[in-house]
């Protein structure tokens, strides 16, 4: 694997390499972004994979600082899956002016996520949309586990006419369930026993729904006092339309998805699982 120096290093080692695909991440890397890695490899003739922890979308109250950085270790890993190029800029080569053009999302930065880390979804648009300049790949994973960061990366491809496939990579769990996260290794013992409920319980809302529940509302006031009655701080645990996340119009109204974020101990996690009618033996395959 290679590790240019700099961005014209980078730019330079990426000349007539094909298709080039980006996996973006903050480090601290975990199975989770190891199978977006190797899902780049079927998409594409390069790999590149970034390290880049970015204060921009973190607010004051955030974990920036105590973010865990383990590049060594993290550059093991990226090459141990294939990764052709590791871009791992400092904050002074990344910005080495203030940001002050950014990317402002429409409304949805505002709901679920968005309500609780105000100028969040700002500051992954807005480096996302720099890594890509910089980059300038024909394809980008990012993973289902942050449901509307990947909505949201989606539509600014979309909108602003960018040549680049934006490509969803399932959510990679530990064997309990818990979706890997770099923030699990806030976790006490105790609260990384508690922590797969989360899962436990939007699975629990999923089936519900699919049996024909059809109170939402109900649904998910139930699930975040569980939730809470277990030591949880919750922010939110919502049914979505999984197209746009906006509240669905009736229980029929598409495809749906229940997302939840809620804080254990000193860990902020969030998880999410589609809503999807199991394919009958009639209605799969072709
Ligand atoms: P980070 O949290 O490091 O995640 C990097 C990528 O890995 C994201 O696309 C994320 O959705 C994906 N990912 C995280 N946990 C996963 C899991 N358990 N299964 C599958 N994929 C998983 O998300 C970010 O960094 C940043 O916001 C970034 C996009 C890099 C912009 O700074």
């Amino acid at each position: 694997m290679q590790i240019p120096s700099s961005i014209p290093e980078l730019r330079l080692a990426l000349r007539n390499r094909g298709r080039v695909v980006l996996v973006p991440t903050m480090g601290n890397l975990h199975a989770g972004h190891i199978a977006l890695m190797k899902e780049a490899r079927v998409h594409g003739d390069t790999v590149v994979a970034t390290i880049f922890v970015n204060r921009l979308q973190f607010g004051p109250s955030d974990d920036f600082d105590r973010y865990p950085r383990t590049f060594t270790e993290d550059c093991e890993r990226l090459s141990g899956a294939g990764v052709d190029l590791l871009l791992a800029p400092t904050e002074t080569e990344l910005y080495p002016e203030p940001q002050t053009y950014q990317v402002d999302p429409p409304a949805i930065q505002n709901q679920l996520d968005g309500e609780f880390r105000p100028g969040h979804f700002r500051g992954v648009a807005t480096v996302v949309l720099k890594l890509f300049n910089i980059v300038q790949p024909q394809a980008a994973l990012f993973g289902k586990k942050d449901y509307q960061q990947l909505l949201v990366l989606r539509n600014m491809t979309r909108q602003l006419a960018l040549p680049i496939d934006v490509i969803g990579g399932e959510t990679v769990r530990a064997d309990d369930g818990l979706a890997l996260s770099s923030r699990n290794s806030y976790l006490s013992a105790a609260e990384r026993a508690e922590a797969p409920r989360l899962q436990r319980i939007l699975r629990r809302i999923a089936a519900a729904v699919l049996a024909g529940a059809s109170d939402f509302t109900q649904l998910e006031r139930q699930a975040s006092e569980e939730l809470d009655q277990h030591g949880w701080q919750t922010d939110y645990v919502a049914i979505r339309l999984q197209a746009d996340l906006q509240v669905p119009s009736h229980p029929a109204a598409g495809p749906l998805v229940v997302l939840a974020a809620s804080r254990l101990g000193s860990a902020r996690l969030i998880d999410n699982v589609e809503i999807n009618p199991k394919k009958g033996p009639l209605t799969g395959g072709n």
